[in-house]
């Protein structure tokens, strides 16, 4: 009988498995310690979106952290490998480099032989289409500030997530959605798999400082420069927020997304901004065709 890949296909020690059937080894330090670094790139309508500069980014956070992963064309065929078995049109298809298992008593990082797995799964929402035209109740965390950037690089994608996690708790206790998280001297950075956006008095905003460069973010900024609508990469003062005409929030896991409400008062009129929509429109048209799409063939 066929394997079922149905529900997602994974790529473990060189063997595409049923998402279900996946395993990672218990001692691996990437789960034990966090050693490790990934990238989620999206599959819409069967294309890869942007799948070079994803794997750019990924190329880059192993060389910071001193992982070694396949090649690139190696992790090309890899992720359509498990695409293609998937069968998925909309795919959330992620690729991860972990420091790997040491031997007995083994402390030193650099004689560890690393670890490469990738999966496909249908396509993930941070918030679905329906909660998108609602628009998102977003809180500023109180109770917990971003890991420091001198800590923790947020350039290089993470699993470092306590701080986000303890701020999603923290939205669901005020009644929001989510959340984004300040720096310690106060300033905007992002939030649970997100980067923000604001529209201010004619200028779309977004922090420069102590963020992941999203590849949703950087896909807005190249649909507003098309538009010629100004933009600033700034660091992000929190007043601004409460200046903002509009707020969305960016991320492969659900592209554009509106914020109607902030720590409970309305965004603009609290329904989702026309600017917003717009660049949520192009945002989902550039998957479609053009330029930032590999298709898939099944
Ligand atoms: C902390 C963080 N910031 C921002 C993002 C958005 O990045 P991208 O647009 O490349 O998905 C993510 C995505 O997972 C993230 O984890």
């Amino acid at each position: 009988m066929s394997e079922d890949f149905s529900s997602g296909c994974a790529f473990v020690d060189g063997a595409y498995v049923p998402i279900g059937e996946a395993r990672i080894p218990l001692l691996d330090m990437g789960f034990s310690r966090s050693d490790c670094t990934y990238d989620v790139v999206a599959v819409w309508e069967g294309g890869f979106f942007r799948l070079d500069e994803h794997l750019d980014r990924f190329a880059r956070s192993c060389d910071c952290l001193q992982l070694s992963a396949p090649g690139r064309e190696e992790i090309r065929d890899i992720v359509f490998g498990c695409v293609r078995r998937s069968g998925l049109r909309e795919a959330y298809v992620e690729i991860i480099a972990t420091r790997g298992v040491p031997r007995a008593g083994q402390r030193d990082p650099r004689l560890i032989t690393n670890r490469f797995y990738a999966y496909a799964i249908p396509y993930v929402w941070i918030a679905n289409p329906a909660q998108q035209e609602r628009g998102l109740n977003l809180v500023v965390a109180r109770a917990v500030e971003r890991i420091s950037p001198r800590a923790v690089d947020p350039t290089v994608k993470n699993f470092h997530w306590g701080d986000l996690v303890r701020g999603v708790f923290e939205a669901y206790e005020r009644d929001a959605d989510t959340v984004v998280l300040l720096d310690h001297e106060g300033h905007v950075t992002e939030g649970p798999g997100f980067n923000l956006f604001a529209y201010c008095r004619g200028t779309l905003l977004t922090p420069a400082e102590g963020v992941l460069h999203g590849i949703t973010r950087q896909t807005v900024l190249d649909l507003a420069a098309r538009e010629r609508l100004p933009c600033r990469v700034l660091r992000f003062d929190e007043s601004l927020l409460r200046d903002a005409d509009e707020i969305f929030l960016t991320s492969t896991a659900g592209g554009v997304m509106p914020v109607v409400r902030l720590d409970g008062e309305p965004v603009g009129d609290g329904t989702p901004g026309p600017l917003t929509s717009q660049l949520r429109a192009l945002y989902w048209d550039a998957h479609r065709a053009g330029p930032w799409v590999t298709r898939v063939d099944y």
